[in-house]
């Protein structure tokens, strides 16, 4: 069974849609940049290991990457998920990953990659907004897209709405790319992700 290490940095629903989705791997870990992560409690309760490597310990951030990097390699990872992680880590650590660490971000990207993206979606106006789960690579938000999901922005929509809304999919869309990349049905071409599994695309649209 493949071993997926989980990266939170604070409330942590990701991380507990994808150890509640029942996914033919083990979560070998779940890992936080802060103590006081919320999400920590959930996984401690689960009876998951939980380890903190805090940020603020380290003054630089290649120690801090290299201290994560020795958290990460003690639960032998063969995925590690970034599920609201909100720290950039270093071009090293992403190469050393390359092709095992993915991320959860909540625009349609190349759509607003950052902060405040639901904000930012309602200032432009635009009529689709979702959540892309990707592989990670140097540049933030950015990499070979893995899934998508797509609502319709209503008239409406506030920003909280729109949060909750698009974290709904998150839920749904993170813990099913997870599942394709453990069973192996997962391709990279020139920066391209192949989907081989059933249904794949229809899981992935929503309309509303
Ligand atoms: C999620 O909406 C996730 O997409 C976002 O942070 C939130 C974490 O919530 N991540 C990013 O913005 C990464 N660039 P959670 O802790 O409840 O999973």
């Amino acid at each position: 069974m493949k071993n997926i290490v989980i990266l939170i940095s604070g409330r942590g629903s990701n991380m507990e849609a994808i150890v509640r989705a029942g996914l033919p791997a083990r979560v070998a870990a779940v890992i936080s940049n802060r103590a006081d992560a919320e999400g920590l409690k959930f996984a401690a309760q689960s009876g998951l290991p939980v380890e903190v490597v805090d940020e603020r310990e380290f003054s630089s951030r290649g120690a801090f990457d290299a201290a994560l990097e020795a958290a990460i390699e003690r639960h032998s990872p063969d995925l590690v998920a970034l599920a609201g992680f909100m720290r950039i880590l270093g071009g090293d650590f992403v190469r050393h990953y390359s092709g095992r660490v993915v991320n959860i971000h909540p625009s349609l990207l190349p759509a607003f990659p950052g902060l405040h993206t639901h904000r930012r979606a309602l200032q432009e106006g635009v009529k689709l907004h979702g959540c892309t789960v990707h592989f990670v690579t140097p540049q933030v938000d950015h990499g070979p897209i893995i899934a998508q999901a797509a609502i319709s922005v209503r008239a409406v929509d506030t920003e909280a709405t729109l949060a909750a809304r698009v974290l709904q999919q998150e839920h749904r869309v993170y813990p099913l790319a997870i599942r394709w990349f453990v069973e192996g049905r997962l391709a990279v071409e020139n920066g391209i992700v192949r989907v081989d599994a059933p249904g794949a695309r229809q899981a992935l649209l929503v309309e509303e």
